[in-house]
């Protein structure tokens, strides 16, 4: 198992490198580097991330691993060929943009591969097997290491182009959890660094409801959750480079906490006036007050009454019987 592991280690290597001189060298990248120039990406940052391209066509990368010795099976091992059904291998990654993948150490564990047009799907990633899982790694991970501790702060946004983009103006603290939900396993890699986390999903109704769902899960691991929303349906991506690096920090510094947010979302259509409307809410933010010191509890126990037009006594004597019932 230790040898079938370094073998795939090898070919995502190998893959790894063939991808980014393509993007560098090859004709037939020309339109993914003027695709990449439009969307702001050229130069030193494509290094940082190692940005390369796949070729069109069936099978460059299987010829190229073939004069490198290696089995068309082990690249279907390690997620980069596909088998059809003529038995015949070929390349999964074609006529894409490629992002390699890192673990939290450095090693080239997978890809994402993003179209240049419209079509679908947009990204392609490396299948989950026994050797990756999307759900355990944090894409910019193993760049963002000392400035999440640094800044004792980490970012978490949802795409490669954020995270690549957020790096590039120099947020270096920038992770992605790639896709939607993010899993205890991903919150558990960033511990070790801070105990702060700002989440910052894109502002689309898919981005706020994993947003809702990651942020209780982060603050059940023991982190300080605080949570940004992207003005006007953009991405960080976008917003970056629109409004500039220093809007972005601002957004991100002045992102309110988890519970903040719960009651800024509750009251985004008019206050709450009915009495159900406001013991749903309460529902909604107390697990998470539950969590907290003492002093966080006064605070939020606070901002709850004021959010609902209710006195304190009122809210507090609601969150004295929800604690009791938790046992
Ligand atoms: P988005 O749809 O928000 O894409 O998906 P994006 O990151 O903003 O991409 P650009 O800016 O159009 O290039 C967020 C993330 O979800 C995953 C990818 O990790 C993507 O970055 N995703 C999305 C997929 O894996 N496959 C898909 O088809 C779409
Ligand atoms: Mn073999
Ligand atoms: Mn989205
Ligand atoms: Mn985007
Ligand atoms: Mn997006």
């Amino acid at each position: 198992r230790d040898r079938k592991k370094a073998l795939l280690q090898r070919i995502n290597d190998l893959a790894k490198d063939f991808f980014y001189e393509n993007l560098r060298r090859h004709e037939a990248a020309a339109e993914a580097r003027r695709y990449l120039a439009e969307r702001g990406l050229s130069g030193e940052v494509l290094d940082r991330f190692q940005i390369g391209f796949a070729l069109p066509g069936w099978s460059a990368l299987l010829d190229f691993l073939s004069r490198k010795g290696c089995q068309p099976h082990d690249a279907a091992e390690a997620g980069l060929a596909v088998k059809g059904d003529s038995g015949r291998y070929y390349d999964r990654f074609r006529n894409r943009i490629i992002f390699p993948i890192w673990d939290p150490v450095g090693r080239v564990v997978g890809f994402g591969g993003r179209v240049l047009d419209g079509s679908l799907p947009k990204y392609l990633n490396t299948p989950e097997t026994p050797f990756f899982s999307k759900g355990r790694i944090l894409y910019g991970l193993h760049l963002a290491r000392p400035a999440i501790r640094e800044r004792d702060c980490a970012v978490v946004v949802e795409g490669y182009m954020d995270a690549v983009t957020a790096h590039l103006h120099g947020a270096a603290n920038t992770v992605a959890s790639l896709g939607t939900a993010l899993t205890a396993e991903q919150g558990r890699l960033l511990i070790n660094y801070s105990r702060n986390v700002v989440i910052a999903y894109d502002a689309d109704a898919a981005g706020v409801a994993a947003a809702m769902r990651g942020m209780d899960l982060l603050q059940e691991l023991g982190f300080q959750v605080r949570v940004a929303t992207i003005p006007d349906g953009k991405d960080p991506d976008e917003y970056i480079r629109r409004q500039g690096i220093q809007s972005w920090e601002k957004l991100i510094g002045e992102a309110p906490s988890l519970i903040e947010y719960k009651l800024q979302k509750a009251m985004e259509k008019g206050p709450v006036r009915t009495v159900t409307g406001k013991l749903e809410v309460m529902r909604q933010v107390f697990p998470n007050l539950a969590l907290k010191n003492e002093v966080e509890k006064e605070e939020g126990l606070k901002a709850i009454a004021g959010a609902l037009n209710l006195t304190w006594e009122t809210v507090a004597g609601e969150f004295k019987r929800f604690e009791a019932n938790l046992g």
